[in-house]
């Protein structure tokens, strides 16, 4: 399979024309996660753009923007594989040139708890980028991953505020075959703490077996803790029975409800959810 043309100055961008065009906005290393976007954009749009930038607004300091993996060689040939155009890779200096100044924010209750107490200005510049990726590409559809619920929704919420007119298409969660989510962030797992880390996707199992077996939000979320306090080495940082638009922990079940889990191994963060009771 040929790797696809790269594009990285907003000028060379090719215009849609009558055309659909799908994006799916990626920071690359991709995986087969990413590649279940890239295929659904493809079976819903005449033409597929898979956008590789890391993103420095949303990095904190003393988080992984520097570190973060990156093959743009490798992202080439995998987005073709998966039915991709072209690929979009602007520099930092193109997205962001001396003088830039405004940031996309989403306030409110969605951005207040969870990825957004853990790590301020996350989503101002997921929201930004994302704005910019969506003006400089004019999508009609762009494709996000529930394996980031909050960032999901957050997506939602400024693409409908501020009228961009784009479709915003949620894929589900894409897992190795234990229930590990897979994430360009589970390179930095030891051999030791790989097995190790599907205690998110058993914890989010236990809730949604225990909702199934009848138990209340409070009780399921009791079965979930105990799952994740069996690996000492992975410290919470939350976990959360929550309604599943506004993300507000919930003491009755609601259709969609979502178990939402974040923490940490002592080598990566990881997060998870899952929708435990049905819509
Ligand atoms: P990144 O982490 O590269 O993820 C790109 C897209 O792939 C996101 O929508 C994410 O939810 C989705 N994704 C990642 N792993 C997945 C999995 N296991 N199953 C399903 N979807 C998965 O998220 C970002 O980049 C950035 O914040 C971005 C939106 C590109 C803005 O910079």
């Amino acid at each position: 399979m040929r790797a696809v043309r790269i594009i990285s100055e907003p000028a060379e961008i090719p215009s849609t024309g009558q055309g659909s065009r799908g994006l799916v906005p990626t920071m690359g290393y991709l995986h087969e996660g990413h590649q279940e976007l890239i295929r659904r954009a493809a079976a819903e749009n005449d033409e597929v753009v898979v956008s590789v930038f890391v993103n420095p607004l949303q990095f904190g300091p003393g988080e992984d923007y520097q570190t973060y993996p990156r093959d743009l060689e490798r992202d080439a040939r995998m987005a073709a594989e998966a039915g991709a155009s072209w690929i979009y890779h602007p520099s930092p200096e193109t997205m962001y040139p001396a003088g830039f100044a405004t940031t996309v924010r989403v306030g409110g209750p969605l951005t207040e708890r969870w990825e957004g107490e853990r790590r301020p200005g996350h989503f101002d510049g997921v929201a930004t980028v994302v704005t910019k990726l969506f003006n400089q590409l004019r999508p009609r559809r762009a494709y996000f991953g529930e394996k980031d619920y909050q960032q999901l929704q957050v997506v939602r919420r400024f693409t409908a505020d501020l009228d961009l007119g784009v479709e915003i298409v949620p894929v589900p969660v894409v897992r190795e075959p234990d229930g590990l989510a897979r994430s360009s962030r589970n390179v930095y797992l030891t051999p030791e703490e790989r097995p190790r880390a599907t205690v998110l996707y058993r914890a989010l199992l236990a809730i949604r077996e225990a909702a199934r077996g009848g138990a209340a939000p409070a009780k399921a979320l009791a079965a979930g803790e105990a799952v994740l306090a069996t690996v000492p080495e992975f410290v919470p940082d939350y976990l959360a029975v929550v309604h599943p638009e506004t993300l507000e922990p919930i003491t009755d079940w609601v259709p969609g409800a979502r178990a939402i889990v974040a923490g940490r191994f002592p080598t990566v963060r990881l997060i998870d959810n899952m929708e435990v009771w049905d819509r």
